[in-house]
């Protein structure tokens, strides 16, 4: 029978039975947003362990550690979100109950422990036990078939797809791994004659826990290489092992998911367990809103890139899953309380974030209504015309369905594919790629509504009026106003604020608006419509006259920076000839930054000529005028223009002196005196064939000029030299350093011995071999380790016992020969019992062990009542 434990019970018990039972220490979840940038989400328990796993961090002593982790599998490589809805227990987000080993215990500690947590502490009943292990893998064989006594048939072994684990992401920690599974009873069986665990992938037999043997490292070409140390990560689906401890069938039905459930049915006035479709829709809105909470809560805001992706295509079809059972207002956020009912005493960040969580589902959900209404319609005809055709949604529409009305492809897919109709996911891959390219020169910083609002908006407001390419600041109509809390678009008749374009950041600067004044943030155009944004609480109506000014020094150094990047190119053909082609830019009032399609890296000499050369043009003062004309008649002038830009008939052309001419429509210095200095900062490869380089010209030179100079004065300083002397003091430096390292090893190692010499002198007779129990002071682990050795060497029979203390840190380490282990001495008791009495713990075999404590106070009285309770 099982013992019918909470959740909440569960996850405490799996705690304790590593912490207290096994010496772990306890750590909490980290973020769901991983550290790790080749990871969109923390999609297991070893996540935050990884840099342990490589080697690149020290573990900690002991080095054994016990969490439960938030994971979500809901984008990328570990997505199970096709499957969430569709099963009763798969989820974009669950706890994973884990502990992780590094260079530790290994197969012999861990397969027995796991038989007895989940037997013993859970009580689950054996005879529903099934083990897989990997299929070369004798050695976990033996331990569970003549260890821990689970029947050899019971012991099936599977290939690298089932029993193989990891790396996540595109290479790291890997290694074979034994599961062991759970039969929930031939009532849940396939009804297939073969139906079995090793045959079959229905929903009769629960994997509820991984044991995964991380002793490999893969590359990304997929070659593995051992690692230096054997490690253990165990991970444990909490939800699941709820639901078995509970003789349930389904994870939505244990106390972690129920209540959340019921409140999707109170909501949408359906009963669950009535029909299948209202089942998967419910389970879907369960499970969904609960990730979108906690995902919040780790920072996550929906929007369009990357991992907030992934939060906005849930939150949607959690939405539409929602239409579908009949909801047609906005209603997740009415759930999140529920959520944070549940979870929020484990996870204090919902309780923090609950009104922000609240706030960004709300914003979104309503954002979506907007534009579900319209998208859905023209879903419905694709579909039917690919009902008529060739049952496929082309690429190019499920794009348009994506960036028009924000229907990400998965949802489209998902509808898609209840009419039996596919979508080209390839196609809309190639159109997304495109897009990016097109979009990458004008992202927005922020957006209150979808561009198709703005785009209808543009088509009557019609053009805003620019001036700023000659007025600082003019009076201006208020012609429309958007507005959401106190974030606040308007649109005007005129502005001199620069909007974001051709690379050149926005203007900023104030309103005046009925003598209230204003901060203008950031300005985008949509069809040369220009929006406004501001953060305030003064109202603003209407057709009402305000002033817009801009701020003229920011201004100043935009320009600056812009026209030096004309020069750049100017340059840049001329050292480095016609292949050069502009690929991209952006100017803003601390830096440009100037991309180009060029085959190699510059040479430092290379580099030198161009800033040599901007550097004589800017000193030359050459006049920067500008002119509009005809576009083809502009081409014949030679002005270089962008390679798969649009442009419109009549064209800006800005030319400096005669050695420049390009179409564009920025802000640019009068006089290129003005620029003041140029100083190239770095030139880089940013794909392949296509370079950057970064510059600073004028404020921004001088700054960075004069930190170079004061970080070099301050290595002078410390030197106490004469700045001509600095580099051949600092060679001299390093050249001691290397011959003093080199003496201190000698003389550790000289130390060492004499410690060994003096330790062994003070050994005492005890039964038949020695007893060795004393203190070493500066001598760290490793240092212990290598004395423990040696007098081990010399006395083969012995209770050894050393405390090491490198200023107020404590190693304690035992070991012990094989004949005193038979008597029942025992290493890790020994540390472990030292280390209690100096704040500290620690464990290991009987034979071996080691432990960290701190309190140095103590540790004379502790070693010596320890030799007392032997003598
Ligand atoms: N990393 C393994 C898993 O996620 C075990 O913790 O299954």
């Amino acid at each position: 029978m099982s013992s019918k434990l909470s959740g909440k019970e569960i996850r405490q018990k799996f705690l304790d039975f590593f912490e207290k039972k096994h010496n772990h220490i306890l750590m909490k979840s980290s973020s769901l947003i991983p550290d790790n940038p080749t990871l969109l989400l923390t999609s297991a328990g070893m996540v935050q362990f990884i840099p342990m796993y490589l080697g690149y961090v020290e573990p900690p002593n002991p080095p054994r550690i016990t969490t439960v982790q938030k994971c979500a599998r809901a984008g990328g490589k570990d997505s199970d979100i096709e499957n969430v809805g569709r099963t009763p227990r798969h989820h974009t987000f669950f706890e994973m109950l884990g502990n992780f080993a590094f260079g530790d215990y290994f197969k012999e500690e861990i397969i027995p422990w796991a038989w007895e947590f989940v037997t013993q502490d859970l009580n689950l009943d054996k005879s529903r036990l099934w083990i897989t292990i990997y299929e070369t893998d004798d050695e976990s064989f033996e331990i569970w078939n003549k260890k821990v006594g689970v029947p050899q048939d019971r012991i099936i072994r599977k290939g690298k797809k089932d029993n193989f684990w990891g790396p996540v992401g595109t290479e790291g920690s890997c290694g074979p791994c034994t599961e062991i599974h759970y039969d929930l009873g031939e009532e849940y069986s396939c009804g297939h004659p073969n139906c079995g665990i090793d045959t079959c992938e229905c929903d009769r037999f629960v994997e509820i826990w991984n044991l995964v043997f991380t002793e490999l490292y893969q590359d990304e070409q997929g070659n593995l290489s051992p690692l230096e140390k054997k490690n253990v990560d165990t991970g444990m689906g909490l939800e699941r092992i709820t639901m078995v401890c509970n003789d349930k069938s389904s994870t939505f039905e244990t106390d972690l998911l129920l209540p959340i459930l019921n409140k999707v049915c109170e909501i949408s006035g359906k009963k669950y367990n009535e029909n299948e479709k209202t089942n998967i829709s419910l389970r879907i809105i369960t499970d969904h809103i609960r990730c979108v909470s906690f995902m919040i809560a780790d920072g996550l805001v929906p929007s369009n890139e990357g991992r907030n992706y992934v939060l906005r295509m849930i939150l949607r079809r959690a939405l539409r899953h929602g239409r579908i059972l009949g909801i047609n207002d906005i209603f997740l956020y009415k759930i999140v309380d529920t959520v944070v009912n549940i979870y929020g005493e484990i996870y204090p960040e919902l309780v923090e974030n609950k009104d922000k969580i609240i706030n960004e589902i709300t914003k979104e959900e309503k954002r979506f209504l907007q534009t579900l209404e319209k998208g859905q319609n023209i879903l419905d005809e694709l579909i039917e015309k690919a009902k008529q055709n060739s049952s496929k949604i082309s690429g190019e529409d499920a794009f348009k369905l994506y960036d028009t009305f924000g229907f990400p492809l998965e949802l489209t897919i998902e509808i898609a594919l209840e009419n039996g109709i596919s979508v080209d996911k390839e196609g809309f891959e190639t159109e997304m790629k495109e897009q990016k390219k097109r979009a990458k020169e004008a992202r927005k910083k922020i957006n209150l509504t979808d561009d198709l609002v703005y785009t209808n908006m543009a088509k009557t407001l019609g053009k805003t009026d620019f001036c700023g390419y000659n007025l600082e600041e003019c009076e201006c109509n208020v012609l429309e106003i958007i507005q959401e809390d106190e974030n606040i678009e308007v649109i005007l008749d005129q502005t001199p604020f620069y909007a974001e374009s051709g690379g050149q950041v926005a203007d900023e600067g104030i309103l005046t608006i009925n003598n209230n004044i204003v901060e203008v943030f950031d300005v985008q155009k949509f069809d040369n419509m220009f929006v406004h944004k501001l953060k305030t609480t003064c109202p603003i109506e209407k057709g009402e006259k305000i002033k817009a000014k801009i701020d003229t020094t920011r201004r100043k150094k935009i320009a600056a920076h812009h026209s030096l990047a004309h020069l750049l190119q100017a340059a840049l053909i001329q050292v480095l000839g016609d292949e050069v082609k502009q690929a991209g830019s952006y100017v803003d009032e601390s830096r440009m930054r100037f991309d180009f399609s060029y085959e190699k890296a510059m040479t430092p000499c290379q580099i030198e000529q161009v800033e040599q050369i901007i550097n004589e043009w800017i000193f030359q003062g050459l006049d920067v005028k500008t002119s509009i004309m005809d576009l083809e008649e502009a081409q014949k002038t030679g002005a270089m223009a962008l390679f798969g830009e649009k442009y419109e008939d009549k064209v800006r052309v800005v030319s400096i002196g005669d050695i420049s001419k390009e179409l564009c429509g920025g802000t640019h210095v009068k006089n290129t005196e003005q620029i003041g200095i140029v100083k190239i900062l770095s030139e880089s490869a940013i794909a392949a064939g296509t370079r950057r380089i970064e510059a600073v010209s004028n404020l921004s030179a001088l700054e960075y000029l004069n930190k170079k100079a004061q970080e070099f004065d301050k290595i002078a300083n410390t030197f106490k030299a004469p700045t001509n002397e600095v580099f051949e003091r600092f060679e001299k430096t390093i050249t001691e350093n290397k011959e003093l390292s080199k003496k201190v090893k000698e003389l550790e190692t000289k130390l060492a011995l004499l410690n060994v010499e003096a330790i062994l002198d003070n050994a005492k007779d005890f039964e038949d071999g020695k007893l060795i129990i004393t203190k070493v002071e500066n001598v760290n682990a490793e240092g212990l380790k290598n004395i423990i050795e040696k007098i081990s060497d010399k006395y083969p029979s012995s209770i050894i016992v050393l405390a090491g203390t490198v200023e107020d840190k404590i190693t304690i380490m035992s070991k012990i020969s094989e004949n005193f282990v038979k008597k029942g001495f025992q290493a890790g008791k020994i540390v472990n019992e030292i280390a209690s009495k100096c704040e500290g713990k620690g464990g290991g075999r009987p034979n071996f062990a080691q432990a960290g404590a701190k309190n140095k106070a103590n540790l004379d009285e502790a070693l010596s009542e320890f030799e007392k309770t032997l003598i």
